[in-house]
């Protein structure tokens, strides 16, 4: 396989270091620019980032000494060193929307783990294994972005990475309504329990913004390109109540799910353990073998066991029931650092490059 020169920008906060992370051993992805704000820009990497390194493995080697560019000031440079960058900037909307433009008419593929596109209807936002076929409006962004090379993909919100997954091979039998309740980690806001103490031994029911983002997105991931663009899946009806919870990493989800078709349990779990995307067809580097995980142990998945499935890529389902409102209910948990961000957005990048949509120059 090909290897690809990649940047990341917004490499010194804590997504940024995931990314930084997952380069370091990639097969494909050399880890060669690294960009976040003035206020970092020409410092090596490690003085960059100081005491904010945020993650349990140590920094990789080979990241240490690279200096830091300015993420704004630098993109034409960037764009000339790579073949590609990851996002991971955290700006106003309007200046990430900005950026980002800026990035892929310099052509420079952007594949972002940023929120700031993925309402643009060219955009694809790509959860690899449910929608790879969103892809195929890259040649329309392209077009009105006036660009041979660049475009920008984003990845979905972490929140809808635990249960997306579990509901997309059912969506045959006529997903009517879905009720979902997420548990969420603090490192989704960024944070770990000694940058944010007043979570331990707590729970605040609320996070800006994510509620929406639970209940809309779905519908633009089971959407349909039409005329060079994505139009959204009418149905189901989706209603979320999203709390952070004390837990570090690993965002849980409690759904309940009514079917114009209802399947039975058994179809149920055949579908979720036969379920193959085309990362697992394509064999990509960071694919999980087996996608969905299903527990039959009454008390799993648990967050702090199973969150690492298949290198945290891996998404674990439990307690399938009937329930009494609505046709079934169950659980569904997945690393939202990993499968929820960073991890999901190298996943697409691979998706990109074996695709051909990205090429190494
Ligand atoms: N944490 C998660 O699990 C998670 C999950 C999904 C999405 N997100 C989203 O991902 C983005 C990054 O989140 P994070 O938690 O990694 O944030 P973070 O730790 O605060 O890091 C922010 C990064 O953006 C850079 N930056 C800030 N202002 C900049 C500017 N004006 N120009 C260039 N770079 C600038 C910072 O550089 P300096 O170090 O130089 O300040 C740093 O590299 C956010 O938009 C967030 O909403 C986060």
């Amino acid at each position: 396989m090909k290897q690809y020169k990649v940047g990341v920008i917004g490499g010194t906060g804590m997504v940024g270091q995931r990314f930084v992370t997952l380069m370091a051993g990639h097969p494909w992805f050399q880890l060669t620019a690294i960009a976040a704000s003035a206020r970092s820009a020409g410092k090596t990497y490690e003085q960059a980032v100081g005491g904010r390194w945020a993650l349990d493995v140590p920094m990789p080697e080979e990241a240490k000494q690279l200096v830091v560019l300015d993420a704004e000031r630098d993109v034409e440079k960037i764009a000339g060193m790579v073949d590609f960058v990851f996002s991971a900037v955290d700006m106003k909307k309007e200046e990430i929307q900005a950026l980002e433009e800026r990035y892929a008419k310099a052509e420079c593929p952007v594949v972002s783990n940023n929120s700031a596109h993925r309402w643009t209807p060219d955009v694809p936002m790509v959860i690899p294994e449910v929608n790879p076929e969103h892809l195929e409006v890259i040649p329309a962004q392209r077009k009105r972005l006036g660009t041979s090379r660049g475009f920008i993909a984003v990845k979905s919100n972490c929140s809808i990475q635990s249960y997306v997954p579990a509901l997309s091979p059912l969506r045959r039998f006529g997903i009517e309504k879905v009720l979902v309740c997420t548990y969420q980690a603090i490192s989704g806001a960024g944070k770990t329990f000694a940058t944010w103490p007043e979570m331990v031994d707590n729970l605040i029911p609320y996070i800006g913004g994510e509620e929406e983002k639970s209940e809309r997105e779905p519908l633009k991931v089971w959407g349909r390109v039409e005329d060079g663009v994505i139009v959204n899946a009418d149905a189901p009806a989706i209603t979320a109540q999203c709390l952070r919870v004390p837990v570090s990493n690993g965002h849980m989800a409690a759904a309940f799910v009514t079917f114009r078709n209802k399947p039975s349990m058994d179809e149920m779990k055949r579908l979720w353990a036969e379920y193959q995307g085309l990362p697992q067809k394509l064999a990509l580097p960071t694919a999980p073998k087996q996608f969905l995980h299903y527990f039959e142990e009454p008390d799993r998945p648990q967050t702090r066991l199973d969150r690492e499935l298949e290198g945290g890529m891996a998404v674990s389902v439990g307690r399938l029931r009937p329930d009494t409102q609505y046709d079934y209910k169950f659980v569904s948990l997945s690393h939202n650092t990993l499968r929820g961000a960073a991890g999901g957005a190298v996943l697409l990048a691979e998706l990109l490059c074996a695709e051909g949509y990205i090429q190494a120059k």
